[in-house]
C-alpha cells in the first residue's frame, strides 16, 4: 500500500493541505468525509503540473498560493490539516506550526506523512553528511529533521505514529505517518 493510501483517507471535514505541490494526494481523499479541501503551496509552478482537473474532483477545492508561515486564510477554519512530504523543506517550522493552530478548530487533527531523521546511528551520520548538499540541489529539503520532536515541541500531542523504511535509498526513506492534536 502506498504512503498517501494509508494516510490520506483519514482527513475529513474542512482540510487545508499544506504543500500540496502537484496534488498526488487529491484522489486519495475520502469524498463521503470530505466538505472542501483547500491546497496551499508558494509556487504556483509546481501546482500547476498537477495531472487532475480541480472540477472534476469530488469535493469543493480551492488552491491559495502561499507559505506555511503565513497563511491568508481565517482563524478556527479547518477541522483537518494535511501535510505529507513539506515539513522536511519548510524553512521556518515554529511559524508554521503557530499558524496551523490558529487555523485549525479546537479538536483539529494534523494528518502527517513525512521522511526524516533515521533510527540507527550510522544512517543519521550520512543524513547529516549529505544534508547541505541535499538542501542546495533539493529545493530545500532536509533529510535529518526529527518530525515527531519536531511536532510535539511545536503544541501538538501525537496519538498515532507509525514508522517504516518505505523502498528506496536509505538516509531519505525512513518514514513517519500519523495524527497529532492541538494542545
Ligand atoms: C517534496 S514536495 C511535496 C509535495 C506534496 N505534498 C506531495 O506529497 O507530493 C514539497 C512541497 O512543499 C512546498 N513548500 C516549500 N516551502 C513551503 C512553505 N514555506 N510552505 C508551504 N509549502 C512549502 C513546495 O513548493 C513543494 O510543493
Amino acid at each position: 500500500m502506498k504512503q498517501r493510501e494509508k494516510i490520506i483517507p483519514m482527513a475529513y471535514g474542512k482540510i487545508l493541505e499544506i504543500g500540496i505541490g502537484s496534488g498526488l494526494n487529491l484522489p486519495y481523499y475520502d469524498k463521503e468525509k470530505v466538505r472542501e479541501v483547500v491546497g496551499l503551496d508558494p509556487s504556483i509552478e509546481i501546482w500547476e503540473k498537477n495531472i487532475i482537473n480541480p472540477d472534476d474532483l469530488p469535493f469543493n477545492f480551492q488552491f491559495v498560493k502561499a507559505s506555511a508561515e503565513d497563511i491568508p486564510l481565517d482563524n478556527n477554519k479547518f477541522d483537518c490539516i494535511v501535510v505529507t512530504y513539506s515539513i522536511c523543506t519548510i524553512p521556518v517550522l515554529p511559524m508554521a506550526f503557530e499558524e496551523f493552530r490558529r487555523v485549525l478548530k479546537p479538536n483539529g487533527e494534523l494528518i502527517f506523512c513525512e521522511h526524516g531523521k533515521a533510527p540507527e546511528k550510522s544512517i543519521e551520520r550520512w543524513q547529516n553528511l549529505i544534508n547541505p548538499v541535499w538542501k542546495r540541489l533539493g529545493g530545500g529539503c532536509n533529510l535529518n529533521r526529527d518530525i515527531p520532536a519536531l511536532i510535539n515541541i511545536n503544541g501538538f500531542t501525537i496519538d498515532h505514529l507509525d514508522t517504516m523504511y518505505i523502498p528506496g535509498w536509505k538516509p531519505a526513506s525512513f518514514n513517519y505517518w500519523g495524527s497529532a492534536k492541538v494542545n
